[in-house]
């Protein structure tokens, strides 16, 4: 075998690859709960990728069988009914780990400086994984997936001068049909996908360039052995390796769980009018994006004006790029932050929840009003966060990783 990697290594970079980014990359020996998530994401993208392969074998790109394909996979097609539960619970899957992976990066401020490529790298894969979820919805042509998307991409068209030419460009038609399906359908197996597995790629080799944050948001490369090795730094390989396997079962149960009992999740995962086929004319009753949309929506819809609601909708992920620049403060994690910092994450995780709740349910003046307060609230937690984290005292950060 030794022979056999040598003849390799004289060729190819494996065993350097291997020690450069686990058997001799040293991650934080303090690593908590909120660090199972990049490894899960990474499972559930290799599960989507995977079981998309699949569906795709017997899947049927067109308006006219699309909605009939999916049912023959539901019902006909060996193990095809688990391979699409397990396609349409790993996309609710994945935006459930992204946000956790996201959460915690504003929780110890992953964000900030040396870490913001990585950052921002993660920040595009989120776009490009919305725009893979949004595609994907459309495949299998029923009645939410026509008229989701029919909702979604009219907003382009309150651009002004380009809209309505801009929205004829992305349909391919003057309505959504199966030209719009075909085009979908190549990007969401196709261009996406590969899109996403060069930024994963990216996102990290940039944070093993830089290393890994932790909970304490302390810099591990500061205090060294006489090897060079950080004195709370551990060998990802085999201790993180072997750790992240516990998160893996853990998840795995809650994942089969859903698959087996609750595939709908009462219409959260899986829509109840989507079980009926598009139909250009018949508008459902009530309109909503599936649920990891529905903050973006419930901004979208708490501006009374279309043009400023789309802009609104835009500028609240936006902001989310630039924030390695919006803090100020000069500790990273929120153990050492002060209580102005730890009060506006709080306000901005609930107002995120309550936007997310309200994009759900049809609009009433009274939830529109909420909507609006936490819309504002949503952005005051980004606009104001140079001001707090300026003024607010923060506890001294400890030498070495507390445990
Ligand atoms: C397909 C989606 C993604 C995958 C597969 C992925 C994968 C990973 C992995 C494996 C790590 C190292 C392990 C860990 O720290 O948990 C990581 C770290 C990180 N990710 Fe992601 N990620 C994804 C999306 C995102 C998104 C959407 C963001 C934020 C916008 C993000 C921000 C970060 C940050 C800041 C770190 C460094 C954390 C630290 O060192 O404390 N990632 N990611």
């Amino acid at each position: 075998m030794s022979k056999f990697m040598e003849w390799v290594d004289a060729r190819f970079p494996a065993t350097k690859m291997w020690e450069d980014h686990l058997s001799k990359y040293y991650a934080p020996k303090n690593f908590n709960f909120f660090y199972f998530f990049g490894s899960l994401a990474l499972l559930v993208l290799v599960n989507q990728i995977l079981t998309g392969v699949w569906l795709t074998m017997s899947y049927t790109p067109s308006a006219e069988e699309a909605f009939a394909s999916v049912e023959y996979i539901m019902r006909d097609v060996e193990y095809g009914w688990i391979l699409r539960l397990m396609h349409s619970t790993g996309a609710s899957a994945f935006f459930v780990v992204v946000y956790l992976h996201m959460f915690r990066g504003l929780l110890y401020g992953s964000y900030q400086k040396p870490r913001e490529l990585v950052w921002i790298f993660g920040m595009l894969i989120y776009l490009m994984l919305m725009a893979e979820a949004f595609m994907g919805y459309l495949l299998p042509w029923g009645q939410m997936s026509y008229w989701g998307a029919q909702v979604i991409i009219s907003l382009f068209g309150a651009i002004p001068v380009i809209g309505d030419d801009l929205t004829q460009w992305i349909r391919g038609d003057y309505l959504i049909s199966g030209i719009t399906l075909n085009r979908f359908f190549a990007l969401h197996v196709v261009a996406l996908p590969i899109v996403i597995l060069g930024l994963v790629v990216l996102h990290i080799l940039a944070l093993h360039e830089v290393g890994s944050n932790n909970p304490d948001g302390v810099d591990i490369k500061k205090k060294k052995d006489e090897n060079g090795i950080p004195l709370d730094g551990i060998p990802f390989h085999p201790y993180y390796t072997v750790k992240d396997i516990v998160g893996v079962v853990v998840f795995l149960f809650v994942f089969c769980f859903v698959i087996f009992f609750f595939p709908e999740m009462g219409g959260y995962f899986l829509e109840k009018p989507n079980f009926e086929a598009a139909n250009p004319f018949k508008t459902p009753e009530h309109i909503a994006p599936v649920w990891y949309f529905t903050p973006f929506y419930a901004i979208l819809r708490a501006v009374p004006d279309k043009l400023m609601g789309v802009i609104a909708m835009g500028a609240a992920i936006a902001v989310l790029f630039v924030l390695p620049w919006l803090d100020r403060s000069p500790v990273k994690s929120m153990r050492y932050k002060g209580w102005l910092s730890k009060v506006w994450l709080l306000v901005f995780c609930v107002s995120f929840v309550i936007l997310g709740v309200l994009g759900v349910l049809a609009p009433t003046p009274g939830r529109t009003l909420l909507s609006q307060v936490c819309t504002v609230l949503y952005f005051a937690y980004f606009l104001l966060m140079p001001f707090y984290t300026k003024l607010e005292k923060t506890k001294p950060v400890p030498e070495r990783v507390t445990g």
